[in-house]
């Protein structure tokens, strides 16, 4: 699809690139910029500037610059067209789609519809909250628990009005219809008879955001009176509860960047967290942790700290989710707030100090267990070996060094622990747990890796972060024909220290290629890594696509032959498709474009 070129200019014009840059980036202003800490790469002193007059924005530090589309494009991953749509539709600027085939049309419109949606009704809430009549109990509410106006901002909060349907309403003059509101959660169907009503009514909202903020779901938090505390989004094809975490998009950056995320239980606690300082915290919504919860935290970082409710429940609750911890690899931290508070209470009446004191006074989660469970059983050697007997199978697979302060705490010798963890069966099988490894033949014909196999390897243990996501677009096949190295590879892709991979590698050749990648240094900057990513990724493809394309020659050789001019015209679209595809994405390389590059790639399921 292409925009006409007078519509981006329109839209781009017409949207203020700080307020969407703001949504992501704390910015000050100085002068006629606004300034703050560059998305982009790590600093400490802001050197990310937004220039609203020109449109644009650019970074000293790292070059990196451009509009807001391309800020878009960059920092949610959404193509150019993507982009231009999701601002044209806050700036109500209709673009004509006149230019698309049936097919592009209806691809489209089904991917994007309900982010449309969940869009459109966000803003709905958040004006309502800000500037109607209807939104001043939904302020005062916040008032009244010191939300700071710019945490409600930043957190897009908004409120849902009484009233029989204000948001179908509002909507339907958007073109929003019932349907769509049923599918995307904010409309549900009445028990009795055909009726419709409304999820959220009277109620404070939390937009609840992908990684790529996109809005996918909401909470709300009654005011007062009846009714349940909160309600959330129900399961719809976009907000499945076990595998969101909310603010995540809002803490990622500071979760890699300090290495450790806060996990706790309310919207309020992450808010609160968010503004004093503690921007690594998130929350699920409603729900206990879940591996795949764990999954999408374990590329940023293997520290777990879990800030659970001080009541039997929580305990309960943390207790619970050790085995999933430790079956993850991740390292789990154990949260106690003093006076049983949440940490919103905690923040806002003792301060920030008093959190950083906390925090300080973490332990780990299996100390914690382990105590728990000596003072449920007594000291007796006996009950200390039930205990042991008890956390033996969640101990398999751990570093021998944990297996030691275990035995310390329990007063047993290592050799008991060591025993009652071989002995024990294994924890039922959960993501993160390590790959089966492939045994290679002795008679398996050498291997070496590649450059471009040393490079990927090197990329991954060493720019991380910035390379993740790119390397999750990695197709299996892309591995063909360097088999032995298959297993580690996917085990880096999801963010498992190289040490244990290499501790645990068989074949000789990936366990040297291993070290020697660990000890070279500087291959890549890290504001290079992510297009060296996909360069590398385009290079190990490249032996696959070549032979498709001369399989599709051939083939339309032969339809050629045996006059199939159906066959033949069909072979040569894809050849020419395929063709042009590849050369789309060797520009895209070679201009340093990586949302270019992932624009190209085939979709991602779901
Ligand atoms: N929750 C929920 N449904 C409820 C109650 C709670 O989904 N009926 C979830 C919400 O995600 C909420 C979290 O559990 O944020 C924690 O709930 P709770 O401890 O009861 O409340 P707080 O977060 O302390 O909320 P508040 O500060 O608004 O009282
Ligand atoms: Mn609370």
């Amino acid at each position: 699809m292409r925009i006409p070129r007078e519509i981006v200019d329109r839209v781009r014009e017409r949207i203020d690139i700080s307020e969407v840059i703001g949504r992501h980036v704390r910015l000050e202003r100085r002068g006629n910029s606004l300034v703050g800490l560059c998305p982009f790469h790590q600093e400490r002193s802001p050197s990310f500037n937004v220039v609203p007059h020109k449109a644009m924005y650019h970074c000293f530090g790292c070059g990196n610059g451009g509009d807001v589309f391309k800020f878009l494009m960059l920092v949610e991953g959404l193509s150019f067209v993507e982009a231009v749509k999701e601002l044209a539709l806050a700036a109500n600027i209709e673009i004509p789609e006149r230019d698309l085939t049936p097919d592009e049309r209806r691809a489209l419109a089904q991917r994007a519809s309900l982010y449309d949606v969940l869009e459109a009704a966000a803003q709905f809430y958040e004006s309502t909250l800000w500037t109607r009549p209807e939104g001043q109990r939904g302020r005062e509410y916040l008032d009244k628990r010191a939300m700071p106006e710019g945490l409600r901002k930043k957190a897009r909060m908004g409120f849902a009005p009484a009233g029989r349907a204000p948001a179908t309403d509002a909507l339907r003059s958007k073109g929003i219809s019932e349907r769509q509101l049923l599918e995307v959660g904010l409309l549900r169907a009445s028990n009795s008879g055909g009726g419709t009503y409304e999820m959220f009514r009277e109620r404070v909202l939390f937009p609840i955001r992908d990684e790529r903020a996109r809005v996918i779901g909401f909470g709300g938090r009654l005011l007062e009176g009846d009714g349940p505390k909160y309600v959330n989004t129900p399961e719809t094809r976009l907000y499945e509860k076990s595998k969101v975490l909310y603010g995540l998009e809002m803490a990622r950056n500071a979760i890699q960047q300090r290495d450790r995320v806060i996990v706790v239980e309310g919207y309020f606690d992450v808010l609160a967290m968010h503004d004093a300082g503690f921007s690594e915290t998130v929350a699920t919504c409603g729900t206990a942790l879940t591996p795949d919860h764990l999954e999408k935290l374990r590329r940023l970082t293997t520290n777990v700290i879990v800030l659970l409710d001080a009541d039997e429940a929580g305990s309960r609750a943390a207790e619970k989710v050790l085995p999933m911890l430790l079956a993850a690899k991740i390292t789990p931290w154990r949260l106690q707030l003093p006076g049983a508070k949440d940490p919103d209470e905690l923040v806002r009446t003792e301060g920030v100090e008093a959190m950083k004191k906390a925090i300080e006074r973490k332990e780990p989660l299996l100390d914690w267990v382990i105590g728990r469970r000596i003072d449920r059983a007594g000291a007796h050697a006996m009950s200390r070996e039930r205990v042991l007997n008890e956390l033996a199978p969640m101990l398999k697979g751990l570093p021998q060094a944990l297996a030691s302060a275990v035995a310390a705490q329990l007063h047993l010798s290592e050799q008991q622990v060591f025993d009652a963890i071989k002995h024990a069966t294994a924890p039922p099988t959960s993501p993160g747990q390590a790959p089966e490894i492939e045994v290679v033949p002795m008679s398996a014909p050498a291997w070496r890796p590649t450059r471009d196999i040393t490079h990927l390897v090197w990329l991954l243990v060493h720019r991380y972060g910035a390379v993740a996501d790119l390397a999750t677009r990695i197709d299996p096949a892309l591995l063909d024909g360097h088999e032995p190295v298959r297993a580690a590879v996917a085990r880096l892709i999801v963010g498992e220290p190289v040490a244990s991979i290499a501790s645990e590698e068989r074949h000789p050749d990936v366990v040297r290629l291993l070290h020697a990648v660990v000890a070279k240094e500087g291959l890549y900057a890290e504001s290079d890594a992510a297009i060296a990513m996909c360069e590398v990724i385009e290079r190990l493809e490249a032996p696959a696509v070549e032979q498709r394309l001369q399989l599709l020659m051939r083939s339309q050789e032969e339809a050629l032959r045996a006059q199939n001019m159906e066959a033949q015209r069909q072979a040569g679209t894809e050849r020419m498709a395929l063709l042009a595809h590849r050369k789309a994405v060797t520009a895209a390389v070679r201009k340093g474009d990586v949302a270019a590059w992932i624009a190209l790639r085939p979709r991602e399921s779901g």
